[in-house]
């Protein structure tokens, strides 16, 4: 069995103190912090002394100590390992105390980096049933992904290994381009595409690349808080436009922040409430952006299912004035882990984009990028696609028909013609984050619409994830929905 490399542990020999003290204190604490997991072995007295350049008895005596107090345990002819006896209640202090704590600190952050400072305790956060977003996965075909993944990996393209190709694999962009032609009907040449980290990076890409100190950026209302966020970031204003039933509120935008270079839009399905965009307000969009030099960001995070309706192509097909940068991501369609996603720019902002990614982190995973490329190129990605569009399909109906059935006092819900998620209006007693927290702590992962919301006029209604949820489960699910509903309906009336 390996032991564990203790690549943080060193000996201050200027410190008064006997050594093997030091030794006993630092290891103890790296126990009770966990940093030193319970079971894990430790490396052999003799190599830890060469280690830290102590002696071995130094070491013996901090392990004797280590051990008389109950942290170590020997077993014999395997070597020392941090005992798996120490009480829970112990674990995460720091006996020595020696650190000041953190949240007596003081630190000057910067604006930006207060305004986006969590009021509250972070929650950690887990998808689960209703998760909006979350994706089938057990139906990802997995065992074609490994295999393009191992054949990748065993001769991998020396460039990807220690070269540095910031816009991505060069045949991923290829595969990208073409992919995006024929479903999105995406104009553009291969070296357009910037492939990413996830389209979160893309945003932050491209609001970082426009927007001055106190700039107004558009943003939708409601919104994904990923751009709110990332408008923040870059110090600059966010304007929170509403949405009707075309989507974007271009008459409100203008009177709002007439002066605005950069709308960020989700037009061929709107972000969190579903509308498409319509062909006139596409329109009239890119008129206004060619009018006066501004920008449009399209973030077409989960247009790939497409369910009824006139399937519209995206708004960067249609620009035909190098106005929309293009934003897409794998999250959808394949699963969030991979962190793949894309930034397709108009030529002559293609050199600045490769700039500011690469000040950032310089590019992605390579090799896993050619497995992806390749994955696009046989076909793989249409036809997961083609068979989750049918699943997510059903799984729509079959959420609307129990909703309807069970929770058809407290809430109404329409089809959605796009996406992986519907949105259930309240009855307007009903608080959406309530039932958003007692939802939680049931296990259901869905979401209160009204946190998406910059302004003040919030409508009241749950977001709920229809794609990663079997559709089995789902009488039992929406049965433990109705349940809060009543909850927090009878407790209104009290
Ligand atoms: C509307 C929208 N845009 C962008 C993103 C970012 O996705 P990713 O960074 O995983 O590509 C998300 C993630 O949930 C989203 O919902």
């Amino acid at each position: 069995m390996k032991h564990a490399y203790l690549a943080n542990l060193s000996i201050d020999k200027s410190d008064p103190g006997p050594l093997h003290r030091q030794l006993f204190l630092k290891l103890r604490d790296n126990i009770l912090q966990n940093v030193i997991k319970a079971g894990t072995r430790l490396p052999s007295t003799r190599l830890l002394a060469e280690d830290l350049g102590v002696s071995r008895n130094t070491v013996l005596s901090a392990f004797d100590q280590l051990m008389a107090e109950g942290y170590l345990e020997a077993r014999v002819g395997a070597g020392t390992y941090v005992s798996t006896q120490i009480p829970d209640e112990l674990l995460g202090t720091n006996s020595s105390s020696e650190k000041p704590n953190p949240k007596a600190r003081k630190i000057k952050l910067s604006r930006q980096a207060e305004a986006l400072r969590p009021t509250g305790p972070a929650k950690p956060y887990h998808q689960g049933p209703f998760s909006p977003g979350r994706p089938e996965l057990d139906q990802f075909p997995f065992e074609i992904w490994a295999r393009l993944l191992a054949k990748h990996w065993r001769k991998p393209e020396p460039d990807y290994l220690s070269g540095n190709p910031v816009g991505g694999a060069t045949a991923l962009r290829e595969a990208l381009a073409e992919h995006l032609a024929q479903t999105r009907a995406v104009n553009c040449e291969p070296d357009q595409v910037i492939v990413l980290s996830g389209s979160q990076q893309a945003i932050h890409l491209v609001i970082k690349a426009f927007a001055e100190t106190g700039d107004p950026i558009l943003m939708e209302d409601p919104g994904f808080p990923g751009i709110r966020n990332s408008i923040i970031a870059a110090g600059a204003n966010p304007i929170a436009v509403p949405v009707d039933d075309q989507g974007f509120n271009l008459e409100a935008a203008k009177s709002l922040a007439p002066k605005a270079r950069l709308a960020c839009l989700s037009p061929s399905h709107q972000y969190p409430l579903g509308p498409t965009m319509s062909l006139q307000r596409r329109l009239e969009i890119l008129h206004w952006a060619g009018e006066n030099d501004r920008f449009v960001l399209e973030d077409d995070y989960d247009s790939e299912y497409r369910y009824s309706g006139r399937p519209l192509s995206s708004l960067q097909g249609l620009d035909t004035e190098d106005r929309v940068l293009y934003v897409g991501s794998m999250s959808k369609v394949m699963f969030s882990g991979l962190r793949v996603g894309y930034l397709v720019v108009p030529k002559d902002l293609v050199d600045v984009f490769l700039a500011l990614r690469r000040d950032i982190d310089g590019h992605s995973p390579a090799v896993a990028e050619a497995a992806l490329a390749e994955f696009i190129s046989e076909g793989h990605l249409a036809t997961h696609i083609r068979k989750m569009r049918i699943l997510y399909e059903k799984r729509q109906k079959v959420l609307i028909s129990e909703l309807r059935a069970k929770c058809g006092d407290f809430l109404s819900v329409d089809e959605q013609e796009c996406g992986m998620h519907l949105i259930a209006f309240l009855r307007p007693e009903i608080e959406d984050k309530k039932v958003e927290a007692l939802a939680r702590d049931q296990g259901l992962m869905l979401r209160a619409l009204s946190a998406f919301y910059e302004g003040p006029e919030k409508k009241n209604a749950l977001i709920i994830g229809f794609a990663g949820t079997h559709e089995k489960q789902m009488p039992r699910l929406v049965g433990r929905l109705a349940q809060i509903l009543e909850t927090c309906a009878a407790h209104m009336q009290t």
